[in-house]
């Protein structure tokens, strides 16, 4: 007997071919990995691709050619717009918006013709690097880069490249402190002598070397336990 997504559970590895909820809108050449689940009401356009185990939440926007990895998950009410590239195991929390245009017209200046909405010179890049996470209703300018493992703070509003390891918050975002892998506060900022040289985890034990603002990991540390 079929089971309807709804009864199915909210993640389960053991499924391996994409649910797709009835209701969501998949464009043609869009390609989405084993494992994934995408919710009600989701849009994704054409071409874009999403990897293996993602979730998408409800009511989330995926423009075309957007490329999304593996494990990534996207809350409801996301809008991710073309140019947007979002690497693995990325987190990106509810109301959360993506631009692509730094100075956007509708119109050419005598108001007469509608400006196409397709990619052309004006259009910048966003890169969000594995392991981030963007909290809840942030806005991310363009031609920038969320680092690896990175933490942006609900209601951020990210006007510039943020470094990986670094926690980021308010509007316009700025670091105020460090992260872990784990999510976790390695230190703030404020509170750090500037010469420390190296900095561990009270939560998980990782270990990582800090130089001026500057964080990176020891020694690739990670084992994956799977
Ligand atoms: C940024 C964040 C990680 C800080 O957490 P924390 O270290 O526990 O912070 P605290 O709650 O102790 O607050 C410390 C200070 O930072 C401020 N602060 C906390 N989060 C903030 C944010 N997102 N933006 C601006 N200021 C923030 C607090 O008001 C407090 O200020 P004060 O010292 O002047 O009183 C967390 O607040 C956050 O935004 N997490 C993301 C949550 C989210 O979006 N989840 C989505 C999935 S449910
Ligand atoms: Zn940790």
């Amino acid at each position: 007997m079929e089971t309807s997504l709804a009864e199915q559970p909210v993640f389960d590895r053991h499924l391996r071919t994409p649910r797709i909820h009835p209701t969501a809108f998949v464009e043609e050449g869009v390609t989405i990995g084993d494992g994934s689940s995408i919710w009600d009401t989701v849009h994704i356009r054409h071409h874009a691709s999403i990897g293996e185990e993602c979730i998408v939440g409800e009511k989330t926007y995926i423009a075309y050619d957007v490329k999304i990895g593996n494990r990534v998950k996207i809350n409801a009410f996301v809008y991710i717009c073309a140019a947007v590239t979002i690497e693995d195991g990325v987190m990106i929390s509810a109301g959360t918006v993506f631009t692509n245009d730094r100075f956007p017209r509708a119109t050419t200046p005598d108001l007469k013709t509608l400006r196409s909405s397709d990619p052309d010179e004006e259009t910048l890049p966003t890169l969000v690097r594995e392991g981030a996470t963007i909290g809840a209703h942030c806005t991310i300018g363009n031609d920038l880069e969320i680092g690896r493992f990175a933490m942006i703070g609900m209601g951020a509003l990210v006007t510039k490249s943020v470094p990986d390891f670094h926690l980021a918050i308010g509007v316009p975002a700025r670091s105020v402190g460090y992260v872990c892998r784990c999510g976790k506060v390695l230190a703030m900022i404020a509170q750090l002598n500037p010469e420390t040289a190296s900095l561990a985890c009270e939560a998980c034990g990782l270990e990582y070397a800090h130089d001026h603002g500057t964080i990176t990991e020891l020694a690739p540390h990670f084992v994956d336990q799977e």
